[in-house]
């Protein structure tokens, strides 16, 4: 019989099991659980109606698909969707990321192997350096390649023709995109963090897929916990179900989730140590704000781009947390979460209409 206290994690591991990154334990889940074709793919059904406007009008006139750029925090779908164009346009799809094409001579290798109307999938694509987005807008707007060959004074230049084909570029940060590479992507898609329901759905098909039992209000635990993210679903199912392979008959409950996600310090509405070490000390330290993305990285000994992608979207679904053009700042029901009295005085000076009004994205770093 194994305890309880068998299942201990290192403090590392429960900190990063909420993370809608990427990480080695997930080993090759994400291709196993990966939707094949736009109809199983779940939620986002604004950017799959669309698409599917934009891929059968291709399909028919027999061009490729017109660029496109997804957008949206980590782990919800956008390396899933770019083997979904691939796959509904029936053409190959080349993997690449904006960090690995390091020279321009790599961009021109891929370019020049891609077959009529392949799609290259670009993720990280804010990530490209200068000199191989130089090499890339000729390439996206009039399907040529200058290459230079040869250096100092014997350099000449090549045109190359090139087959029609599709990027398709990810990145979680739009905003770092150099305005002339984003004005070349015909099709530009936001996506969104998934409503419980939806994950629901996602978390049920996986567990189809694994041969998990699981029963729907377990999904449905499990899904409220997921911040919105699949990538999050899939790993908690796994290990929810190590629990209930250990602790219970195998089957996944309401009441075995919610023990097994105690167990990995991940709270009802999914949030864990992370998002609680910020909002207590948004509150504890700085009366709730406002305070900078900067300073409150600092105060808790994280890189600010974790914060900010990793915990203030889905603080900021939960409405937890408002972005004020002088920092950031827990609301209401912050306090509320986490148990701690209102400062009324505090939370009527951190808000004023304008101010909600005016918030956006740079502005509220300063
Ligand atoms: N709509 C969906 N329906 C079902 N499963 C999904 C859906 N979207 C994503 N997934 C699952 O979530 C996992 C992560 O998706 P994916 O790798 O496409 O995310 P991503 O947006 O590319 O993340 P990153 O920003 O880290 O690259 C995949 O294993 C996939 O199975
Ligand atoms: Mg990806």
């Amino acid at each position: 019989m194994i305890q309880t206290s068998d299942f201990s994690f290192s403090p590392e591991e429960t900190e990063r099991i909420a993370t809608p990154e990427q990480i080695p334990q997930d080993g090759d889940m994400d291709v196993s659980l990966r939707p094949k074709s736009l109809t199983d793919y779940i939620g986002q059904d604004q950017v799959k109606q669309n698409l599917a406007v934009y891929i059968e009008a291709a399909r028919r006139r027999g061009e490729p698909l017109d660029h496109v750029l997804l957008y949206g925090p980590p782990g919800l779908g956008k390396t899933t969707l770019s083997g979904i164009i691939a796959y509904e346009m029936g053409v190959n799809l080349r993997v690449t990321s904006g960090p690995a094409i390091e020279k321009p001579g790599d961009l021109a290798a891929l370019l020049t192997n891609l077959g009529s109307g392949d799609v290259l999938f670009v993720d990280e694509i804010h990530r490209l350096s200068r000199a191989v987005e130089e090499i890339l807008y000729p390439a996206l707007e009039d399907r040529v390649l200058d290459i230079v060959i040869g250096k100092g004074p014997a350099a000449r230049s090549i045109r190359v023709d090139l087959q029609p084909f599709t990027l398709v570029g990810a990145t979680t940060r739009a905003g770092q995109l150099t305005p002339p590479l984003r004005d070349r992507f015909g099709i530009v898609q936001r996506l969104e963090l998934y409503t419980p329901e939806q994950l629901c759905d996602i978390i049920r098909r996986s567990a189809m897929i694994l041969d998990i039992p699981c029963e729907i209000d377990g999904a449905m635990e499990l899904a409220k916990r997921s911040r919105g993210t699949p990538r999050i679903a899939n790993r908690l199912l796994k290990r929810v179900r190590d629990f209930a392979d250990v602790m219970g008959n195998g089957i996944i409950d309401a009441q075995m989730t919610k023990l097994a996600l105690e167990r990995l310090e991940i709270d009802e509405l999914g949030l864990d140590k992370l998002d609680k070490r910020m909002l207590d000390m948004m509150i504890r330290g700085y009366h709730g704000g406002p305070v900078g993305l900067e300073t409150l990285a600092s105060a808790i000994g994280e890189e600010s781009v974790t914060l900010e992608d990793v915990c203030e979207p889905y603080l900021m679904q939960l409405g937890m947390i408002a972005r004020t053009p002088r920092g950031r700042c827990a609301t209401q029901l912050a306090y509320e979460h986490m148990g701690y009295p209102i400062e009324t005085q505090t939370m009527s000076r951190q808000y004023s209409l304008q101010d909600m009004l005016k918030s956006d994205d740079e502005s509220a770093d300063t």
